[in-house]
């Protein structure tokens, strides 16, 4: 793409968006995210609905979304498996571990990227970080831990929040809310989520590192970079 101006975020993700779809298998269901990037990619994919039997999706957000465009959704317990999971993240390693959940969708996107082959990641290059912890770390949990989780991370130097909205808090497509964590270190992303997740009352942390990106579709001012390949 050739422009006279420097492209803004928004033409990044749609760029990412695009560059998705070739990795999208004709006649099949493809796994997709949740987020304003993943947005760019479910507009281009409308492009080629009539070759795709449908997708899972991994947020109410996405699915009305999916729908509106007239691609077919399946619940999660109706595939046993995916060649493909597309989904943005929040920040993104050179490892391809990843922090998500930024917009609170980060259980149903590790479910849906549980069943796919590969995780094909898309960002612009904002989200790309030397290690993990710049963003504040999502953690779904259920209410009633909250405060216990909350004194957890503070033994780790981390300060949690619950995460609010209308003044109230936030209540995920699950019904649970979500903690965002700041001041951690996450210097081994795959011990760091193994020790979380067995905590009490966590439904799911937003680290991604036993579920990390296979392929990440980097947006930057000289196009779409594909970073790495697992
Ligand atoms: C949703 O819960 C997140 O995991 C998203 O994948 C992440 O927040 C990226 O969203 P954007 O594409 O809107 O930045």
């Amino acid at each position: 793409m050739t422009t006279s101006h420097p492209l803004t975020q928004d033409e990044l993700k749609a760029l990412v968006g695009q560059a998705a779809l070739q990795y999208v298998v004709p006649g099949g269901i493809v796994g997709v995210g949740t987020g304003s990037t993943v947005n760019k990619f479910i507009d281009a994919l409308v492009g080629m609905k009539d070759q795709i039997r449908g997708a899972v999706s991994s947020s109410v957000a996405s699915t009305e979304r999916l729908k509106a465009l007239g691609i077919p959704v399946f619940d999660a317990n109706e595939v046993e498996s995916l060649a493909v999971y597309i989904d943005g993240a929040d920040e993104i390693d050179g490892h391809g571990y990843m922090v998500k959940g930024g917009g609170a969708a980060l259980t149903r996107e590790k479910i849906v990227a549980a069943l796919a082959s590969r995780f094909v990641c898309i960002v612009d290059e904002s989200k790309l970080v030397a290690a993990l912890g710049r963003f504040p770390l999502p953690v779904e949990v259920i209410p009633m831990a909250a405060h216990h989780i909350t004194r957890r991370f503070a033994a780790l130097g981390g300060a949690a929040r619950v995460r609010m909205k209308d003044g109230q808090p936030l209540l995920t497509d699950n019904g649970q809310q979500i903690l965002d964590v700041t001041g951690l270190t996450i210097a081994d992303p795959l011990a760091f989520e193994s020790e979380v997740n067995q905590w009490p009352g966590v439904v799911t942390v937003g680290v991604f590192a036993h579920q990390k990106a296979s392929v990440c579709l980097l947006g930057t001012a000289q196009g779409v970079v594909k970073t790495f390949t697992y």
